[in-house]
């Protein structure tokens, strides 16, 4: 089985090209499933009912959040609602939103997803290596397949849970920082990791947001609008084979994908099959 997990989506940059991108990439990598994290969708922070389905409509089966979950709280009764979406799973019990979601892939095989706070440079939360074992114990019987969204600042913390979760999970993957780093492995017992999948959205940027703003603020403290940027939008994720039967992952491949490589892609005939 095939899943592309993607980086966190942008602004409307990155929800259109998600949109425009990920027919393509589902036919031409003959995809089983897609996860995405999607707490920069609305305006560079959360995320809006009307995102989150178009989000879903193109082609994504699990959506993660972060640390921007509720800054729309018109998400607040979808995150209650919705069985496809979820909270990061060492938020308080009382924070809107599930733990973990589970969907299953094209053969029917359940594949779950869920998401948490590193600690370091962030807001606080509680433990992450904790909540990872309360989601993997409600796991038992309901997916082998499982992926966990590791939204957090230091790659100290995302190589942590690695280990942490390492031959308990499918995959390990990090978002939150939005640049993609270059340490894609599977891990010991069959634990696809990434520190960072890379965002989905303007990568002429500080992290997506306009450089003429982010800049002159950073310098003279000066407060400016950080409006979403609009250049070089690119789609970052990873691309992870798993075994069905075990959720032990074979392979993991870093993709980021621009307009062009994706007009190189649609032009070639799919895959047979
Ligand atoms: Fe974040
Ligand atoms: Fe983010």
């Amino acid at each position: 089985m095939r899943i592309l997990f993607i980086g966190d989506i942008v602004g409307p940059p990155g929800v259109t090209f998600l949109r425009e991108a990920l027919p393509v990439l589902i036919r031409h990598e003959r995809l089983d499933f897609v996860i995405a994290n999607a707490e920069n969708a609305a305006n560079g922070t959360g995320l809006t009912p009307n995102l989150y389905k178009k989000i879903r409509e193109a082609g994504v089966d699990l959506v993660t959040l972060g640390d921007h979950i509720y800054k729309k709280a018109e998400i607040i009764p979808t995150l209650n609602a919705d069985d496809r979406v979820c909270k990061p799973a060492n938020f308080p019990p009382d924070a809107p939103g599930r733990e973990y979601v589970v969907a299953p892939a094209k053969d029917g095989t359940p594949v779950a997803a869920f998401c948490v706070l590193g600690r370091t440079f962030m807001r606080s939360v509680d433990c992450p290596f904790r909540a990872a074992d309360r989601v993997l114990k409600e796991l038992e019987g309901k997916a082998r397949c499982i992926v966990a969204d590791m939204h957090a600042e230091a790659t100290a913390d995302k190589y942590l849970m690695g280990h942490h979760l390492k031959g308990r999970v499918s995959a390990v993957l990090g978002t939150h920082t939005h640049v993609q780093t270059a340490d894609e492995h599977v891990m010991e017992g069959g634990t696809a990791f990434l520190c960072d999948v890379g965002m989905t959205g303007p990568y002429e940027s500080i992290l997506g947001r306009r450089i003429d703003r982010v800049l002159p603020t950073t310098i003279t403290f000066v407060p400016s609008a950080f409006d979403v940027a609009t250049g070089d939008v690119r789609l970052g994720g990873a691309i992870v084979d798993v075994d069905a039967a075990t959720g032990r992952a074979a392979a993991i491949r870093r993709v980021m994908f621009d307009e062009k490589g994706l007009a190189a892609l649609a032009s070639e005939e799919p895959f047979a099959g």
